[in-house]
């Protein structure tokens, strides 16, 4: 009798032991698996790293993430509670607004509703014990994700035996579509190059092909001339005038011929420039050194030969002090400017500055603030071809907030440009203010930030390039809006570099929507460390025509559906360039990749939708192949997030 009492106590205890719950936090497990819009998904901190803190309320446990943002968790059927406080973090603006969700084996269990800035943090307390897979999404409210810094606060599971475990995404791997150049000699670049009279011209032809390699030209204007061996033109045209200059080069394999038409006159930057920018990749650790890098693998990766031809330094150049002339010094980060000027142009490549309006840069280095001229002139001898004049510090300068004073900076930086003998473009940075695409050409201004800065997010990218029909009428040759840098290839914003965050179809999707945008095209990672698909990607120069197309006549979108856009863009050839995307379902519940398999959407487009009767054959630009004739409808199956770009050309019967 004792021994089976004692066998019962030991049963039931056994049986409490394993039926006892154990607790897990959410900031306990591998954020990695959390994606966030905009920073890093932070264990027991806010996105910026700050103490989790929600209407003046500090949390100890959580995570703190950024809209949009998505969690995937297996419950293995184990769990038993859900329990968390949800809120927008204190450090965010006051323009955040977000909603959570959780959801349960691809239905919503539970949202938070719309939650602004300010407002006190909302509990959710579930029953999880039937769940397989649990969802934790944070939208962006439904107006961007600007500044939606999103906390979950004291999130915890409880479970049985087996402690749930986060669904890491499946890293896609990268696929190559675009087939090599040739080895026979092909001219690439634009068909049209804008120069003003009297000022030094420089023009590399970007050719393709093996090496050695000539190039002549014929009926180039007076006072231009083509090195031979490196195709660089270069010179001074006093005359305006339209100059039909025939090129052709040539190698052991055979040779090319293309039609160039080079413009003096007044307007440059006649397609959208084509090149790099430190920031993206460095930040304010940018130096010297780094630059010429990149100089020279422009050259070395044969981007230059596709037509890239910009290297742009961002912020963080800058000395700390003026001489006491008020010119900029040389400093120990960029010792010799001018011979850095001097090495890029060697190259045909072409070399860009930043500076902000202000006293200071956003980066906290001297602006240009009352020393607009002399900066122009120090630029001018150094050889620098392009500025980013951003807007940081000149807010502290401004007597209000009227569209004179947005303007009054980008005023007076271009009268002092006009005043130096030298073709500058001049990149606006202001972040589209008072619809800068509006005025922005009127002040001189060769292409406008049209948004806040990317980052290399679906939601980032993809929130900022599809809202860009806003802008379209108001750009085109010598004005271009600028929906910010590329985030594709290795990214970092300082001196740590990571692979873009971009799946490889949203990579896809993130250069064809700029090339159908006739956006500007300004590589952010670092040149020397280019991997394959990167390279592949910066090369297809079907695609870079439909950027360069002479036209200049931006995309705008021609159907939007629940999973899918279409966007199409003029060509100046009559032809039509069509960009049919998936971007997904949108609803909380098609965030998740549930069953763990590669998604797809079905998007289509009809001729009435695009506006269009008879027949076209159809060329895939990527893969750079016909695929046939079509006179009613476009419809293919597209990898989720990715893109079928396409050229619509009339068929003559
Ligand atoms: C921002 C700008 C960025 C980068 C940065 C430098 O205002 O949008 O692209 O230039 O300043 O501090």
């Amino acid at each position: 009798m004792k021994r089976t009492l004692l066998s019962i106590i030991i049963t039931c205890q056994l049986f409490s032991c394993c039926n006892q719950e154990s607790r897990l936090y959410l900031d306990e497990l591998d954020l990695s698996a959390m994606s966030a819009g905009w920073g890093e998904v932070t264990a027991c901190r806010s996105v910026e790293g700050n103490p989790l803190t929600v209407a003046g309320q500090v949390y100890e446990r959580g995570v703190g993430t950024h809209a949009a943002s998505t969690m995937l968790l297996d419950l293995k059927g184990r769990a038993v509670t859900f329990h968390s406080f949800v809120g927008i973090d204190d450090e965010s603006g006051e323009k955040a607004s977000v909603e959570f969700f959780v959801l349960a084996d691809g239905w919503i269990l539970w949202h938070s509703g719309l939650m602004h800035y300010g407002d006190p943090t909302r509990q959710v307390k579930l029953d999880v014990s039937d769940v397989k897979k649990l969802g934790l999404y944070v939208s962006d409210g439904g107006d961007g994700i600007g500044w939606d810094h999103a906390d979950w606060l004291n999130t915890q599971i409880t479970y049985n035996k087996s402690a749930p475990v986060p669904v890491m995404p499946v890293a896609a791997e990268p696929y190559i579509l675009t087939p090599a150049s040739p080895e026979k000699p092909r001219i690439n670049g634009p068909d049209v190059y804008g120069a003003r009279h009297g000022n030094p011209f420089l023009y590399k032809v970007p050719v393709t092909g093996k090496r050695p390699l000539t190039c002549v030209a014929e009926n180039l204007p007076d006072g231009l001339n083509i090195d031979q061996e490196t195709g660089i033109i270069s010179g001074s045209c006093g005359s305006k005038g339209d100059y039909a200059v025939r090129i052709r080069a040539m190698n052991a394999l055979g040779s090319d011929e293309k039609t160039l038409l080079i413009r003096i006159g007044d307007t440059i930057c006649l397609t959208p420039p084509m090149g790099w920018n430190s920031w993206n990749c460095w930040g304010l650790s940018v130096d010297q050194q780094k630059v010429q890098a990149a100089v020279d693998a422009m050259v070395s990766s044969g981007l230059a030969d596709h037509g890239w031809s910009f290297i742009n330094i961002d912020d963080g150049w800058e000395a700390d002090s003026r001489l006491s002339s008020g010119e900029l010094p040389a400093n120990d980060k960029f010792p010799d400017m001018k011979a850095l000027g001097d090495h890029a142009h060697r190259q045909g490549l072409k070399l860009g500055i930043y500076s902000s309006p202000g006293t200071h840069t956003c980066g906290g280095f001297l602006g240009s603030w009352e020393h607009e001229e002399q900066d122009t002139r120090t630029w001018a001898d150094w050889g620098i071809d392009y500025l980013k004049y951003d807007w940081c510090s000149y807010e502290r300068i401004a007597r209000d907030h009227s569209l004179t004073e947005l303007q009054k900076p980008y005023l007076n930086m271009q009268s002092a440009l006009m005043k130096i003998p030298r073709d500058i473009v001049f990149s606006l940075c202001q972040y589209g203010m008072g619809e800068v695409w509006q005025w922005g050409a009127t002040f001189g201004g060769n292409l406008w930030r049209t948004t806040g800065d990317i980052v290399d997010t679906w939601n980032s990218m993809a929130g900022i390039g599809f809202s860009q029909d806003k802008c379209a009428p108001f750009t085109g040759p010598g004005h271009w809006n600028d929906p910010d840098m590329l985030v594709v290839g290795k990214v970092g914003w300082g001196p740590s570099l990571h692979p873009s965050r971009l799946t490889p179809d949203e990579q896809y999707t993130h250069i064809s929507l700029w090339c159908l945008l006739s956006a500007p095209l300004l590589i952010g990672c670092d040149l020397s460390s280019l991997d394959d698909f990167t390279q592949n990607l910066l090369t297809n120069d079907e695609v870079i025509a439909i950027n360069q197309d002479p036209l200049g006549k931006p995309a705008v979108k021609v159907k939007e559906t629940s999973t899918g856009q279409v966007w199409a863009k003029p060509l100046k050839d009559g032809s039509m360039a069509v960009g049919l995307f998936s971007t997904g379902d949108r609803s909380p519940a098609g965030m998740f990749d549930w069953e763990g398999e590669a998604r797809s959407d079905t998007v289509s487009v009809t001729w009435e939708e695009m506006g269009i009767t008879g027949a076209r054959s159809v060329r895939d630009l990527w893969r750079q192949k016909d695929v046939g004739t079509y006179n009613r409808e476009l419809k293919f199956p597209v990898n989720h997030h990715g893109v079928m770009l396409v050229r619509l050309i009339e068929t003559t019967r």
